[in-house]
Formats: structure tokens, sequence, C-alpha cells
């Protein structure tokens, strides 16, 4: 059996998250039993909601065990077998987590699911054909509800999330305007997302000032909000809702590494009537089929055109897990480890 190098959780944050939370050992993969396979992954999936397990308080996923292995989606093949349903050469989607390999029991509903890469590239089942574009479908199709005509805005507009949102939201019909920090990633927001206008959020010093530019982006108001960072940009947001409005609260990555993020206008939400709703993708297991097979179909009609970030070697992934929490991805980050 090979050695497997793995990345712990050694001890949880004070504030930000750094590269000392993290610990690379190598150790031995078990010899396997009967039912389990042994995967090799290719990908790691590096996601905000990470950051989240590292501490220990109260949220709506369990906190990640100190001294045990990063948990996290993994896609790679299945290199030895002693399960009937998986094959040598299968390529494979599961939560392998933070390491090389991984020993899954087949026998376990869920545990892993085979992927057909003859349309859709391996990585992208981590990404816009994956958990993170089934979460842009759902906050869109089932908590914004678009209507042709309606105004549909996205903030992390280029990340994992963000860039299924403009395809799937065109396809409805409706204005799509996304928010994203820096010039390049709005530009490729526009040029090959899909998105009417991209506004770039660190042009603008206040909220009042990313307020100004989304009434000009969305002359007609905006009837569904998706909201991936919260703080500065939120604000900025509720002064433009239009009247019974909805907002998908998908995450809020400026607040996660601890820092307060106060909501100025709070009564808006009253006054607009506005429907705010938080969802968490993995509770909605009935619209995967839909949503993946939407994904899978744009994927492979070339209208969605996903963009990766990729870092090399597990021994990479805690500074490009860091820097996903900073906005230094460009598109869906992964590990490529084999
Ligand atoms: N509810 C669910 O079930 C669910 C599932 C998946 C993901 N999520 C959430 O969806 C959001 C996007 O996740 P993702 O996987 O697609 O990540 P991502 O967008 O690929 O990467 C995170 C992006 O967030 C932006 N960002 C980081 N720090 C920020 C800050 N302080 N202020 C504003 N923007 C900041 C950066 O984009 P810019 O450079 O453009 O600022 C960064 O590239 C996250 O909040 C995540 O927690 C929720």
């Amino acid at each position: 059996m090979p050695s497997n190098q793995q990345i712990l959780l050694d001890n949880r944050p004070q504030g930000e998250a750094s590269a000392g939370n993290f610990r690379l050992v190598t150790s031995d993969t078990p010899p396997l039993q009967d039912g389990q396979v042994l995967v090799r992954h290719h990908f790691l999936s590096l996601d905000p909601y990470m950051r989240g397990r590292m501490n220990d308080g109260k949220s709506y996923a369990q906190p990640q065990a100190l001294g045990e292995v990063m948990g996290g989606g993994t896609a790679g093949e299945v290199v030895e077998s002693r399960s009937d349903r998986y094959r040598l050469g299968d390529k494979v989607v599961g939560m392998g987590g933070w390491q090389q390999y991984s020993v899954v029991d087949a026998t376990k509903p869920g545990a892993m699911r085979k992927v057909d890469t003859t349309q859709v590239p391996l990585s992208h089942y981590l990404g816009a054909v994956g958990m993170p574009g089934v979460t842009a479908w759902y906050g869109l199709v089932r908590i914004c509800e678009p209507k042709a005509g309606d105004t549909m805005v996205v903030s992390a507009a280029t990340g994992a999330v963000g860039s299924a949102f403009a395809a799937l939201s065109k396809a409805r019909g409706c204005h799509t305007v996304g928010i994203a920090g820096g010039p390049d990633k709005c530009r490729y927001a526009t040029q090959e997302l899909g998105f009417d206008e991209c506004i770039d959020y660190k042009q603008h010093a206040d909220a009042l000032s990313l307020s100004r530019a989304l009434k000009i982006a969305c002359p007609k108001g905006i009837d569904g909000y998706f909201e991936n960072v919260g703080g500065m940009v939120l604000d900025a947001v509720l002064p433009r809702m239009n009247t019974f409005g909805r907002i998908a609260v998908c995450g809020m990555i400026s607040g996660y590494d601890g820092a307060p993020i106060p909501l100025a206008n709070p009564q808006l939400i009253l006054v607009s009537r506005l429907k705010v709703q938080g969802f968490i993708v993995g509770e909605h297991k009935e619209d995967w089929p839909a949503a993946l097979a939407e994904l899978a179909g744009l994927v492979g009609s070339g209208k969605l055109r996903p963009r990766e970030s990729i870092a090399e070697g597990l021994a990479a992934a805690p500074e490009a897990f860091l820097g996903l929490l900073k906005g230094r991805n460009f598109g869906k980050q992964l590990v490529k480890l084999a």
C-alpha cells in the first residue's frame, strides 16, 4: 500500500487563520477490507466553509477535530478495489480530505460517486458541476426566484459559486450583475462568464459609493441578490433592492476570520418587504440531480466556462486556502495532487 501525505488540523486559529494551524504528516495507507476501495486523489477542493470548521464555536457544520485529516471534497481515481461496485480506473468524487489517498467504504450510501469525464473534466466536478455550482443553482432558482426581465446580482462573482451564477441567471432571461474584487476579475466576469455588468467593489471606499455604482448597473433596481460576502457589499445592495425582493444568504466570507460585520440599515428589510433566507446546499439533496444536469449541460455546450486556480501539491494547500479567504484565488480553488 502506498504512503500517504496528509494535512491535519494541528490547532485552532486565534483570529485570522494561519499556516501554523496545519501540520503535514506521512502515514501508510491501511490494507483494504472487503467492500473498500483505495482512491488516489487527483484534485482537492478548497472551500470557504473549511474556515468555519476550524473553529470550535456554534455553526451549521461540526467542528473539524484536532489532530485529524482536514475534511474536504476530492476527485480522483480508484487504484485498488475490493468492491464489486468500483473498478480500477473509475473516476470518482467524494469527501477524501486533505490527503493524497483515501480508503472508502463503498457499501456506505453517498460515500462517493462515479463521474463521467468524457464531456466534463474531472476537476469541474468539484466546482461548476459539483457542490459550488449546485449552490448557485439553489440560491438563484429556489430563493431569488428569477423571472424574465428581473435583475439578479451576485457578490464574489468570479468565484466557484459566483461563476456558475451568470449562465444560470441569463438562461432565465435576467439582467445579471456581478460584484468582484479587481479589474481583471470584472473583465473576466463580463467577457467570459456572461455577466451584463460587473462592479469592482475595491474601487469604492464605502457602501454609499458602491451603492451609487449599483444604481447605474441596475437601472430597474434589484429583484434578487445572492449574498456571498456580507459587510460593506450588503450595506450597498440593500438600498437598491426592489419591493418584495429576495436575498439568498449563501455566505458572509468577509466575517469568517471573526471580525464583526454589522448591518448598517436592517430596517430596509421591512421597508422593502424583503425575503431574506439563508441556506445550506447539502440540506437540499432533492434538487441536486436537476441542478447538476443543467450545469453539466451548460459546461458541455460551452455556455459556462469555469476558471480554476490550481495549487500544485498537498504541501501548497494551506497557503492556497489562506489565499482563498483573501480573494487571491481567481475561479474555483483546487490543489492538484496527481
Ligand atoms: N450556503 C452554502 O451551502 C454554501 C456552499 C458553498 C459556498 N458557500 C459560500 O459561498 C461563498 C463563495 O464560496 P466559493 O467557494 O465560491 O468561494 P470563492 O468565491 O471561489 O472564493 C472566495 C471569494 O470571496 C471573495 N472574498 C474573500 N474575502 C473577502 C472579503 N473580505 N470581502 C469580500 N469578498 C471577499 C474573494 O473574491 P473577490 O476577489 O471578488 O472579492 C474570493 O475570491 C462563500 O461565502 C462560501 O462560504 C455557501
